[in-house]
């Protein structure tokens, strides 16, 4: 299969226009909401089916979502990476591959989320190893916070689920607090409230490079109350 050009018109930097080509969704910064109207998950420029949506945020140059997608033809996966070098890299993967049920939206996750996705229209989330921002001010930079768990919460259907995944203590007892304080919210796992080095998971580039450091991997799965 020809892969198409990867190509964003300078129009959609300029006027700041959201813009969907080629199983790509481009989700410009400070974007004119507007100027744009989401035209559901179904539509043929997206999915063309309402099969369950998986949506995995952070995703890097695509490794982990790329290949679900390929195991599970009957899901729709949507990747979310803000990096138009790496949104790229995930463009390259869907059409080298023909994966016809992955799309990628290149774009900042929570706003980009907020802006567009209708509520309950996903059946899971993943995080995989975010950003850990590490030192104290930077903290208030990482994807999983109070508010974009609200956000999780919106658009996720009742029994779905949302599952993070780090490397990194701190961040993993912040992730513990902050989805264990929404009620509405129900571990998978007992008391410590994670899996560790789960086996089987996938695998991605900061998966295999903390991996072959020896650092434990923690995997925390929470479910929408039903
Ligand atoms: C540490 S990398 C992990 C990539 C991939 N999940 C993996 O395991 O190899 C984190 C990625 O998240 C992206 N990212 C960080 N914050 C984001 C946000 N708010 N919205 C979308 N992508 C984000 C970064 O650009 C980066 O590619």
């Amino acid at each position: 299969m020809k892969t198409p050009h990867f190509l964003i018109p300078q129009e959609a930097f300029q006027k700041r226009i959201p813009l969907i080509f080629e199983k790509a969704f481009f989700v410009p910064d400070r974007f004119d909401r507007e100027a744009f109207a989401f035209p559901g998950w179904s539509h043929p420029s997206l999915f063309g089916n309402d099969h369950p949506l998986h949506v995995e945020y952070c995703s890097g140059n695509g490794a982990w979502i790329a290949e679900k997608a390929k195991q599970n033809p009957s899901v729709n996966w949507l990747a979310v990476e803000q990096k138009i070098g790496r949104g790229k890299q995930i463009f390259n993967k869907i059409h080298k591959e023909g994966l016809q049920n992955l799309i990628v939206l290149i774009g900042e996750g929570e706003e980009s989320t907020r802006a567009f996705f209708p509520d309950g229209s996903l059946t899971e989330v993943y995080v995989n190893f975010p950003d850990p921002w590490p030192k104290r001010r930077h903290a208030k930079n990482r994807i999983v916070n109070p508010r974009f768990v609200k956000e999780m919460l919106r658009v996720l259907k009742t029994g779905g689920k949302i599952t993070l995944v780090t490397d990194d203590i701190p961040y993993s007892e912040e992730m513990i607090s902050t989805v264990g304080a929404f009620k509405e919210f129900v571990s998978i796992y007992p008391e410590p409230y994670y899996d560790k080095n789960p086996e089987d998971y996938g695998g991605s580039y900061f998966h295999s490079l903390w991996v072959s450091k020896g650092k434990e991997i923690r995997l925390h799965s929470f479910q929408k109350r039903t």
